[in-house]
């Protein structure tokens, strides 16, 4: 069981240090870890923010465990240069076409949430998102517009094969999750050709998941009933765009980003289980980090979410998960959720409770 740890920048190290402790408590047999540069402080070492080392160290692990990248000193730099190109490149490079964000609101910390506490409770959504396709990955640039100025472009499309398989991954969740077998699929069909061939497809792909309730949601209905009716989403399927705003938005929901781990996978199996990357959903932090204040529930959350799907040990995922409920319930709370607890102490707590 070979991992490829990426503590990359801000708050990054910070937090993966902690998910790094809970993984060296478990003391599990055969897990070694390698470890590699990336994002701005690959940049500044290298030259790169994806170098060619990094790159080969995670193909040839198991998994990888990363925490954050993004460095307002590179914003300035060529697109290609900047640190979340190294994102990007491993989930493009490594095809982790399939990105998992859990976003759930346990029994006992509707508090932690900003909504209403019987709306909280019934939170318990499942974001499927898209990862190697959508805008994101499309031509771009900057061009003459017809009026002399200067515009921004960027190419967005999704073909029915890119679909078809990130569908099939929410309907098999769907069916894992046991619960009432309920996928919504969010897209902008309204507006977009784009969204048009993304329902069209998933529509054709639910044909052979008849046990599945499909329904369908434009996205702007959706960032709105995900605050009003959470409970009214099982698996929520969209592409990359606006699965990465609806993530952010539903952190709020549970009460902080702080704690939103996420696993991207695609169809590489290893010996033990399925390739993965692992990572919290949240950033560098730029405005908090070096001062030892992160949450670093959501990595070492995202740990546990490694340890059950790219390894098969749901016991140890389980006893993870329980740890940090564990020490949220009893009020070790970051910031970041109005507590005090630093990065290090919250840490020590869910090692306490492991
Ligand atoms: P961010 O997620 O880094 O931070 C947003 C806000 O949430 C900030 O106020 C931050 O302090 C807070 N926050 C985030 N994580 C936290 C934690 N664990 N504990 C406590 N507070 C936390 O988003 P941003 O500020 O928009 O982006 C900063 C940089 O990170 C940018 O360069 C961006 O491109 C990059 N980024 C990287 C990833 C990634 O590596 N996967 C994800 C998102 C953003
Ligand atoms: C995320 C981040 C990334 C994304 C950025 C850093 C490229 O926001 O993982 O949610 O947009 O996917
Ligand atoms: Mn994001």
């Amino acid at each position: 069981m070979k991992v490829a740890i990426l503590p990359g920048d801000g708050i990054g190290p910070e937090v993966t240090r902690q998910a790094l402790r809970v993984l060296e408590a478990l003391s599990l047999p055969g897990l070694t870890l390698f470890e590699g540069d990336v994002g701005g402080a690959a940049y500044h070492r290298h030259g790169h923010p994806l170098p060619e080392e990094t790159l080969t160290m995670a193909k040839e692990c198991d998994a990888v465990l990363f925490g954050a990248v993004g460095d307002p000193t590179c914003d300035k730099l060529d697109r290609h240069l900047r640190p979340e190109q190294a994102i990007l490149g491993l989930r493009k490079e490594l095809a982790l076409f399939a990105n998992l964000r859990p976003a759930k609101v346990y029994p006992g910390l509707e508090h932690l949430s900003p909504l209403k506490p019987e709306i909280a409770a019934q939170m318990d959504m499942m974001i499927v998102r898209e990862l190697t396709g959508d805008v994101y990955f499309g031509d771009k640039g900057t061009r003459a517009a017809t009026d002399g100025s200067d515009e921004g472009w960027d190419m967005m499309s999704y073909s029915e094969t890119e679909v078809r398989r990130i569908a099939h991954v929410a309907f098999r969740t769907s069916r894992a999750r046991g619960d009432k077998h309920r996928v919504t699929s969010v897209d902008k069909a309204n507006v977009l050709e784009t969204s048009q061939v993304w329902r069209d497809t998933v529509i054709a792909a639910a044909d052979s998941h008849p046990d599945i309730a499909l329904s369908h949601m434009y996205v702007d209905n959706a960032a709105m009933q995900i605050i009003t009716n959470p409970g009214g989403f099982g698996v929520i399927l969209t592409g990359n765009l606006f699965g990465d705003i609806l993530s952010d938005l539903a952190s709020a929901a549970v009460g902080s980003i702080g704690l939103l781990a996420s696993a991207s996978m695609g169809e590489r199996q290893t010996a033990h289980g399925t390739f993965g990357l692992y990572e919290p959903i949240h950033g560098s932090a730029p405005d908090i980090a070096g001062q030892g204040i992160a949450n670093p529930m959501a990595t070492i959350l995202s740990a546990a979410m490694m340890l059950r799907h790219s390894f098969g040990k749901e016991a140890e995922a389980a006893r993870i998960e329980a740890a940090v409920e564990g020490a949220l319930a009893d009020g070790v709370m970051g910031r970041d959720l109005g507590g005090e607890h630093g990065t290090e102490a919250i840490g020590a707590a869910v090692l306490e409770r492991l």
